[in-house]
């Protein structure tokens, strides 16, 4: 998908989206006056504290503080990103998006592409259907025991569209040829197989239950099947077509979406059967990868729904083999406020196995105490070491190290070089050039013999490697306190939790405004991503600034921000303590104008001022 979406376009398509309309095809809404009011759905609330105003096109909530306009609902409430938000509204308003810089023929060829993928939905819809009717034939009554053998009831199986796939060579083919579908057509998108000496064409699922995999808006992109018995292969599954890629597509995630709506976590399983099965238990919330390990773009789509992701594996050897994979993919990932965990199953079991024994409640209470990422990570390089000799020590140290240069910076980061330095007695100053030498070296040059010689002295010394490190990027001393704020919040977002109630410590200067608004949508979100960030703010002069912000890397290290920051408020704070009194009634008193609600320290505070000043 190429080129920026046109600012103009984007103004165009507000203008053409009723925000009431938007929002109260999902929210219950209740004319009050001139607004509307409900329930927030983006906290838990008895009464309603959240207005749309149909005539400023805008929504607020005063309970939580989350508010905008109908696209930022829509990311929200859907989670979706800023193009996704985009593409949903456009869709309803039957608009489709241009790219900047698109020639009239990229669209043309565009919009074919789309139509050919429209066709093929709708042909693999047909096939969804084909198999589900076939489940209810007579015909498929020994694949129906084996839906309840497995343990499986009506209503998951039919929450699942799950089907069968009857046992002849052609009968779908003969049912879609009569719809008049190509079988060119039907051979691409996978539903026939070809020989082409043969030349000839045939179901490739017969005599098989049949899982459709759906993407995340419903639509059916390709198919697993599974046979009644014990013959090989145990699956087959759709090849790669247009529509279906393995390394992207998440089995179960649509049925997910439907189910709960907004999941705390996700689990990621093996097999769509273990899918299945923990839905019928309660476990709502997982989704299987598709015979592929998982990767990163999985991920990212999960940690655009959730915050937290589980990794599920079978307590064998390519079960740690599959966890250490899993490891090296979400390493990068982790950026503060994400959380990953490990849950290791017993010997043996499969989630399916597991839930059908021990009930769904139980096995909820393994997911909860799965280890995280940092334990995972630590018992995995101390394998086999024994951690009182030098040598293992060391490597156990390379080992964690090498976890810790692919995490992005944060406090994750540096929370786990503490604790590194408590686990082997190194120092951390020696930690971190460690790490800064391997991910030096990993670049090219050649550091080692200056590590080993670190790694040797155990005292604690000064380090030298600051003399030697690249120019100083432009300081961050021209930036407002406000913007010395808003910078390291753009860099951690996780930091908003850490900063006073209310608004009254914020500066009230060059960038005061904007960080307002960051620490509003943070608030109200539960995001803590500077990508969904920047997002919101996507195409504006606020989201210009941001990039900017974020580009300038902070030189204050990841692990020391907080306090930075909290001297930074402190120090605002005490400047407007020396406000006149009169200058602060002013003050409070605009704020409490502009409609704005006040902590109640700030109220306490209006009402001292003003009996103090009559006086
Ligand atoms: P498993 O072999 O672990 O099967 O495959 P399972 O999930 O326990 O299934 P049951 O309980 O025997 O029915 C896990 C996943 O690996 C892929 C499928 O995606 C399956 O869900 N797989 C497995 C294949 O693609 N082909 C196969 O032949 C086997
Ligand atoms: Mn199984």
């Amino acid at each position: 998908m190429a080129g920026r979406i046109p600012q103009r376009f984007i103004d165009d398509l507000l203008a053409r989206t009723d925000i009431v309309d938007l929002i109260g095809s999902r929210v219950q809404l209740k004319k009050t006056g001139r607004n509307h009011s409900a329930l927030c759905p983006f906290h838990q609330e008895k009464s309603p504290s959240f207005t749309v105003s149909a005539d400023k096109q805008f929504y607020h909530c005063f309970g939580c503080g989350a508010s905008g306009n109908a696209l930022r609902f829509v990311m929200e409430f859907d989670r979706l990103n800023f193009p996704e938000a985009i593409e949903a509204l456009a869709g309803r308003a039957g608009m489709e998006v241009p790219r900047e810089g698109e020639s009239d023929e990229q669209r043309q060829q565009a919009r074919v592409q789309a139509k050919r993928q429209e066709e093929a939905v709708n042909l693999l819809e047909l096939g969804t259907q084909f198999y589900q009717q076939q489940l209810a034939s007579p015909a498929a009554h020994h694949a129906h025991e084996y839906l309840s053998r497995r343990g499986l009831s009506d209503d998951i199986v039919s929450r699942y569209a799950i089907g069968y796939a009857p046992a002849g060579w052609d009968t779908l083919k003969r049912h879609l040829s009569e719809k008049g579908v190509d079988e060119n057509v039907q051979v691409e998108y996978g539903l026939l197989v070809r020989k082409e000496e043969a030349g000839r064409s045939w179901d490739r699922f017969r005599d098989r239950v049949i899982f459709p995999i759906r993407d995340w808006k419903g639509r059916t992109i390709g198919f697993g099947g599974r046979v009644l018995g014990d013959e090989k292969p145990k699956y087959l599954n759709s090849p790669e077509s247009p529509v279906f890629h393995k390394g992207r597509e998440l089995y179960g995630l649509y049925e997910t979406r439907v189910q709960s709506k907004r999941p705390e976590r996700m689990l990621i399983v093996e097999g769509y059967i273990d899918v299945v099965a923990l839905a019928q238990h309660g476990v709502d919330y997982a989704v299987a990868t598709l015979g592929t390990a998982t990767t990163d773009e999985h991920l990212r789509r999960l940690f655009r729904l959730v915050d937290e992701v589980v990794f599920c594996f079978d307590g064998d050897a390519a079960g740690r083999q599959a966890a250490h994979r899993a490891l090296n993919t979400v390493l990068p990932l982790m950026i503060d406020g994400r959380q990953a965990r490990f849950l290791f199953l017993p010997d043996g079991e499969d989630p399916d196995s597991l839930i059908r024994q021990e009930g769904g409640e139980a096995f909820e209470q393994r997911i909860v105490r799965a280890g995280s990422l940092t334990e995972y990570l630590f018992d995995h390089a101390g394998e086999g070491r024994d951690l009182r000799r030098i040598e293992d020590r060391e490597r156990f140290a390379s080992a964690v190290l090498e976890g810790i240069g692919k995490l992005p910076q944060g406090l994750l980061r540096s929370l786990l070089m503490r604790e590194l330095s408590e686990r082997t007695g190194l120092e951390r100053s020696t930690l971190e050039e460690l790490s800064e030498g391997s991910a030096r070296s990993a670049s090219g040059a050649s550091q080692a013999p200056q590590h080993q010689a670190r790694t040797q002295a155990s005292g604690p010394q000064e380090s030298p490697t600051r003399k030697g490190s690249p120019p100083r990027q432009k300081g961050t001393a021209t930036l407002s306190s406000s913007g010395r704020i808003l910078h390291l919040i753009v860099h951690s977002p996780v930091l908003v939790e850490s900063l006073p109630e209310g608004e009254a410590w914020c500066p009230d200067d060059e960038d005061g405004q904007l960080l307002l608004d960051v620490v509003r949508l943070l608030r109200a979100g539960g995001y803590r991503s500077s990508q969904v960030l920047l997002a919101h703010f996507h195409g504006s002069s606020h989201g210009n600034r941001l990039l900017t912000l974020l580009q300038r890397e902070p030189l204050i290290p990841a692990a020391l921000r907080q306090r930075e920051m909290e001297v930074l408020v402190a120090h605002f704070e005490q400047q407007r303590q020396r406000l006149s009194p009169e200058r602060e009634l002013d003050a409070l008193q605009a704020r409490e104008r502009n409609g704005e609600k006040l902590t109640r320290e700030e109220a306490g505070r209006l009402w001292q001022l003003v009996c103090e000043i009559k006086r």
